[in-house]
């Protein structure tokens, strides 16, 4: 199969969706690799390494889209990507299209196969491509929300595990899953006061288990909330319903309950956030204020550490990646159920119901094209 990595554009996206380790797995089992110049760069690998393993560089984008017919990439594509998108090309990437329907249309329209990574499933429900990047982005939160606490950040001037003599930050986490599971272990190592919420029971009898004595846990509903919020200092979003849009959790009205200077970080933000007031920012300009309480809102988080990131991903998308290729994506999903349930968009259906339904489009089962 001929396959294609472009280059990241999205605003300070560093990562690469292929390693050249992934490069010579694919190019030793007879596929051809073409990799848009300098897309490694940003995480630290050269072109050189990419031939190296066997794989060609193109000096462009426009080539890369238009060479591949599976195209394996970061982020989901943006507008001036749209039109590279071929009819009949496979795209195996992040999408999140439940919270983006002018995506959701323009992929339709390409008539390309949509496979994305954030709804590839297992068995037991997991989602595995989402998984190493919600441990960085969890981990990163805490990393973000302790700098934004300090005062001249615009915080309310709070050291995390505060000192001996003096009490630590109190943390708030919406969510015990990866990202929030990930976000407590660091804001616990840190020395801070933590509260997972979650309103799978289980889970919160789990993490009441493997937590340390600094994590408590608390059933997540509107009264409970409430009644947290105005006590934390860092609060961090990391709700997800599958293939939905995020409950917006905390709404407007719940600012005013917070004590000025608190710090919001939702990681959720990619799915529509879970705190109403959230809107995407970048890592140029990641921070704003709403009634005194600030937000920090990336929508790409893992992208500020690419090559933690970049490896993290790599290791968990590559297997899939050489399924996909030796096989061709039909045979592939036909034979691994992960996999058909990765597929978003077909020929210009949506066959993932939770998108169908985010905006009211007709849905068609996956199975169909098989
Ligand atoms: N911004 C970024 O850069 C970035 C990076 C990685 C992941 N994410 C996003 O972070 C979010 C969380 O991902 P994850 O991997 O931890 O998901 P996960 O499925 O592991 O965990 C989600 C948890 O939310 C819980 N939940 C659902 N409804 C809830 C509610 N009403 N109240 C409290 N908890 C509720 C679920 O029970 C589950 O435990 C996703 O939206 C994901 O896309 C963002």
């Amino acid at each position: 199969m001929i396959i294609g990595v472009p280059k990241e554009i999205k605003n300070n996206e560093n990562r690469v969706a292929l390693t050249p380790a992934g490069a010579k797995e694919l190019t030793k089992r007879g596929h051809q690799v073409y990799v848009q110049a300098t897309a490694g760069l940003g995480s630290g690998f050269s072109d050189e390494q990419y031939v190296e393993a066997g794989a060609k560089t193109l000096p462009t984008i426009e080539e890369t889209y238009e060479i591949a017919e599976m195209i394996i990439k970061v982020k989901e594509p943006i507008e001036p990507e749209y039109k590279l998108i071929k009819k009949d090309q496979l795209v195996f990437t992040y999408f999140h299209f439940a919270s983006h329907e002018p995506l959701t249309r323009a992929m339709m329209e390409s008539g390309a196969v949509c496979l994305a990574y954030e709804t590839v499933e297992k068995p037991d429900r997991s989602l595995p491509l989402l998984v190493p990047m919600s441990e960085v982005a969890g981990r990163m939160s805490i990393q973000e929300g302790a700098k934004y606490l300090e005062k001249p950040m615009g915080g309310r001037g709070i050291l995390l595990g505060g000192v001996p003599g003096v009490r630590p930050a109190k943390v708030l986490i919406l969510g015990g899953g990866v990202v929030g599971t990930n976000a407590a272990k660091m804001a616990a190592g840190l020395g801070a006061d933590v509260t997972i919420m979650d309103v799978n029971l289980s889970r919160l009898r789990y993490l009441d288990d493997v937590m340390p004595a600094n994590v408590n846990t608390f059933m997540s509903n509107e009264y409970n909330i409430r009644e947290l919020i105005a006590t934390h200092d860092l609060i961090v979003g990391a709700v997800l319903i599958p293939g939905a849009k995020a409950p917006h959790l905390i709404t407007k009205d719940m600012l005013k309950e917070m004590t000025p200077g608190t710090v919001l970080v939702d990681v959720a933000v990619d799915q529509g956030g879970c705190i109403e007031t959230c809107k995407p920012t970048t890592h140029q300009d990641p921070t704003y204020v709403i009634d005194d309480i600030l937000h920090y809102c990336v929508a790409n988080m893992p992208g500020a550490v690419p090559y933690t990131s970049t490896l993290a991903l790599t290791n968990a998308t590559l297997p899939y990646a050489i399924q996909l290729a030796d096989k061709g994506w039909q045979k592939a999903c036909t034979e691994n159920r992960e996999l058909l349930l990765g597929l978003n968009v077909v020929n210009g259906d949506i066959v993932y119901e939770g998108v169908a339904k985010a905006f009211g489009l007709p849905f068609s089962p996956a199975e169909k094209y098989l």
